[in-house]
Formats: structure tokens, C-alpha cells, sequence
């Protein structure tokens, strides 16, 4: 189905790139690109879902009219990562660029725009898995202040471990 791009769905722009709120005319260009891009892949339900409880934080990146990047995120609501105590974390689900746009910013403008969706949705902060072989994500994430907070052993289907990466999300920090 055919929808109008509307001046309110761009969240935020990097160079020639619009970040802009998920809309489910974009679920086949998100399920290739996360095809294309990562071993991790889900059904088209599981896209739907995320997008239908916490729109805000599921982003899309487009240039002229081509979408190259996304985030998918939820609120989960459990222990802590940073301190004893029961919070609301905003959990990054999924990731992903097209080669041929990395380098230019674009992951980097998807997750701050999420992490203030995700805030916004009352998450104290952020956490996330990434494979321990995966630098350029984990290069990503230390940039934007995410720290290792465990190794998660064998979390991946193929028996890779992951980090547990988190960082606390402050009330001004959307300018950092
Ligand atoms: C990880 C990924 C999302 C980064 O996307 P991107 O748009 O290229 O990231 P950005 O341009 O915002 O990069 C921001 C910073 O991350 C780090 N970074 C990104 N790619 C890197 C690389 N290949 N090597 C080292 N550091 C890298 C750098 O510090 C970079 O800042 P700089 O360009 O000023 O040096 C992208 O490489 C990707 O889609 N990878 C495959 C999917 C994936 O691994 N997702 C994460 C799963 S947990």
C-alpha cells in the first residue's frame, strides 16, 4: 500500500539522509536490508509487533526515497544493568546500514533518535547485545557512551558470545 512520506515522520537528518519514523509500507525494504545485513532475522510478525508497541523508536533512514538503514527497538522492564534496582530499558532489537551509506553518520543519528523515542517511552537506559567479533558496532556503541557490561556466553545460534552493552540514559544528554 501506497502512504504519502508526511514532514512529521522525519526525526532528524544526516547530510542528504532523513531519519524518519517506521511506517509498514517500508516492512519489505527492513526485512532486506536486516537480511542483508545480519545473520539474526525474523518473521515479518515480530517487525509488526515492534513497530505497532513502540513506534517511535522504529526508524528508518531513506534518501530519495530509498531506505538503506534501520532501528528497531522495545521497553523492557527488569533489573538494572547499571545499579541493584528495577528500571524501564530501552533495548535495541536490531541495527542495520547498507554498505554501500556506512561511515556517513547514519547509525549514529538512528540511535540517538531512538534512545530519545525510547525515552520518551520512560526508559532510564539503554542495553543492548552485540557479538564480540562485531568492532565496528561495538566501536559505534563505546562512541555514544554504551559500555561492556557481561559477556553473555554462546548467545548466538551459531555459539558466538555477545556483550551485554548499557549505558544510563540522563534527562539532557540529547545534544552529546
Ligand atoms: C554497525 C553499523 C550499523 C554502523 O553503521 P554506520 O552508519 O556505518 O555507523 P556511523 O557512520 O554512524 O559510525 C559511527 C562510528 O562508529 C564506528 N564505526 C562504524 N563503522 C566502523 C568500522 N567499520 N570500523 C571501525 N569503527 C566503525 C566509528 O567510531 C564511527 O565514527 P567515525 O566514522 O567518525 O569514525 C553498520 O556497520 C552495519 O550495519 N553493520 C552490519 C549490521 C550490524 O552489525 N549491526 C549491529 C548489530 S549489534
Amino acid at each position: 500500500m501506497e502512504r504519502l512520506s508526511k514532514e512529521e515522520d522525519v526525526v532528524a537528518t544526516v547530510g542528504d539522509y532523513k531519519i524518519k519514523v517506521f511506517s509498514a509500507d517500508k516492512l519489505a525494504d527492513v526485512m532486506r536490508i536486516n537480511k542483508t545485513c545480519l545473520p539474526e532475522n525474523y518473521p515479518s510478525s515480530f517487525f509488526i509487533y515492534l513497530h505497532q508497541n513502540f513506534p517511535k523508536a522504529f526508524l528508518i533512514a531513506e534518501k530519495d526515497g530509498e531506505v538503506v538503514g534501520y532501528i528497531m527497538c522495545r521497553v523492557e522492564y527488569g533489573l538494572s544493568n547499571m545499579g541493584i534496582k528495577l528500571t524501564r530499558k530501552g533495548h535495541v532489537v536490531s541495527i542495520a546500514v547498507m554498505p554501500g551509506h556506512r561511515r556517513k553518520g547514519i547509525a549514529t543519528a538512528l540511535l540517538r533518535a531512538a534512545e530519545k523515542a525510547l525515552k520518551e517511552y520512560g526508559a532510564k537506559e539503554m542495553m543492548l547485545e552485540v557479538r564480540v567479533s562485531n568492532t565496528p558496532a561495538i566501536s559505534l556503541y563505546k562512541k555514544l557512551g554504551y559500555k561492556e557490561v557481561k559477556v553473555l556466553k554462546r548467545y548466538y545460534s551459531d555459539g558466538e558470545d555477545a556483550y551485554l552493552m548499557a549505558k544510563e540514559l540522563e534527562e539532557d544528554d540529547d545534544e552529546k
